[in-house]
């Protein structure tokens, strides 16, 4: 944090007046079942974007990058990305969301700087997205709670960025809470933070980040989504239902019992219809500290992500498959959009060392990608205070 003051005050010839801390999340189970209404329960990591800031009154954001050592001006009225740099888009994306929402930033310097893997699926720019809304919303006094500030970054993302994400992402990095999972309903926006003793139960949860490129994500991901409503057209005709509105209103037994041929349509609602009661399963097993169970859930759900959603690689089996094959990992499978990324793994806390050595090493070796792995816990989400 030190380091990000120092930047401003260099960059800006003054200091900051306050700091946003948004995090980066990992989610246990409920995979592309966000904007199908669905139940998701993802954690926030001990990863982060921090954003400082100090407000001006000349009618734009001076934004820097630390990471990048880039600057960017950017002014409300003016729509179009700035083309070429990583970074900007999201922050142009979340000053466009508040212009729209009624709330124009007037005028500020910001300097950003974070620790999030960028492309490993562990939600990058969702953190960039709430940390720079957190800081508008402090730096300008918005009557915006925590829910409007994650669909404001939804939407900037949606939008400006042109990732038709759910709002899972940018929920977690602004709601989670130390020490539980965040379970959302994805419908409502109800959410309910689920205690999550790991430590007490001796196990330890761990991303294994697999080094493999995501290209095809943003892509493959649209598409997903267009099956899904397809599918939604499909079964409200076959199942006789004008009530049904999304894969959230299709019971498990209507799905199973459908005597069809599984097309692509029809594998994604399976998925996604199953992979909501495999959340909602998830959290009795949470309740009464059941975490083979919870094991066997995130097995389930890697399995259902690969064949009926088709959203996994080899590269991300792989993983899986090794992580599974030892006794010491109670449950592993892909986590986030998949293509490439990350995978979460529960594992007994006294043998992560061997984790390194039987899943990582091997990976390494017969994949030659530098994957790595990072034992996590959950941390709190969106933070704010004055410097
Ligand atoms: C990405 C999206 C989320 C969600 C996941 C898949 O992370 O940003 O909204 O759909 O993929 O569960």
């Amino acid at each position: 944090m030190q380091a990000l003051v120092s930047a401003f005050q260099r960059e800006f010839g003054r200091a900051p007046e306050g700091i946003a801390e948004a995090p980066g999340r990992v989610n246990l189970i409920g995979e592309h079942v966000d904007y199908n209404d669905g139940l998701v329960l993802p954690f926030a990591i001990d990863r982060s974007v921090l954003c400082a800031w100090a407000p001006h009154d000349e009618g734009v954001i001076d934004a820097y990058s630390a990471d990048y050592a880039e600057h960017a001006r950017i002014e409300a009225s003016v729509t179009e990305q700035s083309k070429g740099s990583a970074w900007a888009p999201y922050v142009r994306g979340v000053v466009t969301a508040l212009t729209d929402a009624g709330h124009p930033p007037s005028g500020a310097d910001i300097a950003i700087a974070g620790d999030v893997p960028q492309g490993a699926g562990l939600s990058s720019s969702a953190a960039l997205e709430v940390a720079v809304a957190g800081a508008f919303r402090d730096a300008f006094g918005l009557p915006l709670d925590d829910v409007a500030l994650a669909q404001l970054s939804q939407r900037a993302e949606n939008e400006f960025v042109g990732v038709q994400c759910g709002i899972m992402d940018q929920f977690a990095s602004a709601l989670s809470r130390r020490d539980h999972a965040l379970l959302i309903d994805c419908r409502t926006l109800a959410y309910q933070h689920i205690p999550l003793r790991l430590e007490a139960s001796g196990l330890a949860v761990v991303v294994a980040n697999s080094a493999a490129s995501r290209t095809l994500a943003g892509s493959a991901y649209n598409e997903r989504r267009r099956d899904c409503d397809a599918a939604v057209a499909l079964l409200r005709e076959r199942l006789g239902r004008d009530d049904l509105h999304s894969l959230r209103d299709v019971s498990i037994a209507e799905i199973i019992d459908l005597d069809v041929a599984w097309t692509p349509p029809l594998r994604r609602a399976r998925h996604v219809v199953t992979e909501i009661a495999r959340v909602a399963a998830a959290v009795e097993a949470l309740a009464a500290d059941d975490f083979a169970g919870f094991g066997a859930l995130m097995q389930e759900s890697h399995l259902s992500l690969r064949d009926d959603y088709e959203v996994s690689s080899r590269e991300l089996d792989l993983l899986v498959g090794l992580a599974t094959a030892q006794e010491y990992v109670l449950g592993a499978r892909l986590t986030g959009a998949g293509f490439g990324g990350c995978t979460v793994n529960l594992v007994r806390a006294d043998r992560i060392d061997a984790f390194e050595r039987d899943v990582i090493a091997p990976y390494r070796e017969r994949t030659g990608l530098p994957a790595e792995m990072y034992v996590t816990a959950p941390h709190d989400g969106l933070r704010t205070w004055r410097v």
